[in-house]
């Protein structure tokens, strides 16, 4: 089975980045040149998929227009022959097919994620949370792709953290596969663990490759963690029925849903941008020559 569909949620209120949050989606800020929302949907139409659900609610509009048509502004950019900016924004609107849903009340990842299940059906789904950036020479989510080819089952990226810091994450425990030194069997997870309750610092990370079945164990499930419906309580719930894989992709991931984490995504995006890394990184020089 080849996947050929993405869920990404974007419904969150973005409390952790107010006041910028307050009347543009936290998907909507900058990094760099272009919004967070647009390194995911480039990661997953690098990856060859070819729909993106965008869960949704109210206020989130600005992303729905950000990747359609804009035939004011079009025309405007036409008329004035500004070919180059007009290829740039018709470029956004022409990247892959985008369908929204709404999830009705905040109520959890995995309540946003089976809001989705009449339009993903039965097949295998990606899921990509907004927050997390991954700078990497394979798209994280093509990573993904290529074990799903093999093993057909569900994956969930993770990353060592600082033990001092898997209150934070929903965490993974497992056994290591001789064969693949990227890979774990999932054992358990527990969303968000209390100090001293587990002894694994993988963390899960925004991207996930789940098999439909993922909505039977969601449909289920009672609020967890938060008193929210979890997506870690549902895959744990799938783990007693099929195999479950961790996979600790290549890459460096940015919490741009931090404000320290953002501002590190700005700096490595920067560093990369063809057209400033030069400058930014003499000016890098300059200020830590100065601390
Ligand atoms: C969500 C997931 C959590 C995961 C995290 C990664 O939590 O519930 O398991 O570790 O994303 O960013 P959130 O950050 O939305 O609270």
């Amino acid at each position: 089975m080849r996947i050929r569909k993405a869920v990404i949620p974007v419904a969150g209120l973005g409390t952790r980045f107010l006041p910028a949050t307050k009347a543009i989606p936290k998907e909507m800020l900058t990094v760099v040149d272009r919004p967070t929302i647009q390194y995911i949907v480039e990661e997953v139409v690098a990856s060859g998929i070819e729909q993106i659900i965008l869960v949704t609610s109210e206020g989130k509009s600005a992303i729905e227009n950000h990747f359609d048509f804009n035939y004011q502004l079009e025309t405007h950019l036409a008329q004035k022959g500004k070919t180059v900016l007009l290829e740039q924004v018709r470029h956004i609107s022409n990247l892959i097919d985008i369908v929204s849903v709404r999830q009705k009340k905040p109520l959890g990842l995995g309540h946003a994620i089976w809001v989705t299940r009449e339009v993903v059906g039965n097949e295998p789904f990606a899921v990509l949370l907004g927050d997390d950036l991954v700078v990497s020479e394979t798209p994280c989510c093509q990573q993904m792709l290529n074990l799903f080819a093999d093993v057909q089952e569900s994956i969930v990226a993770v990353l060592r953290v600082p033990q001092d810091q898997t209150h934070q994450y929903g965490i993974v425990e497992g056994q290591s596969t001789p064969d693949h030194k990227r890979v774990v069997v999932v054992d358990r997870l527990m969303e968000k663990p209390s100090p001293g309750t587990t002894d694994s610092n993988l963390a899960i990370i925004g991207r996930y490759i789940l098999r439909p079945e993922i909505f039977e164990e969601l449909s289920r499930i009672k609020p967890g963690h938060g008193g929210e419906i979890q997506l870690t309580d549902a895959l744990l719930a799938l783990t007693r029925k099929r195999t479950m894989y961790a996979y600790e992709f290549e890459g460096d991931r940015y919490d741009a849903g931090d404000k320290l984490g953002f501002l590190k995504a700005i700096v490595a995006f920067a560093l990369r941008h063809p057209d400033l890394k030069d400058a930014f990184r003499s000016h890098i020089k300059e200020v830590a020559a100065g601390l």
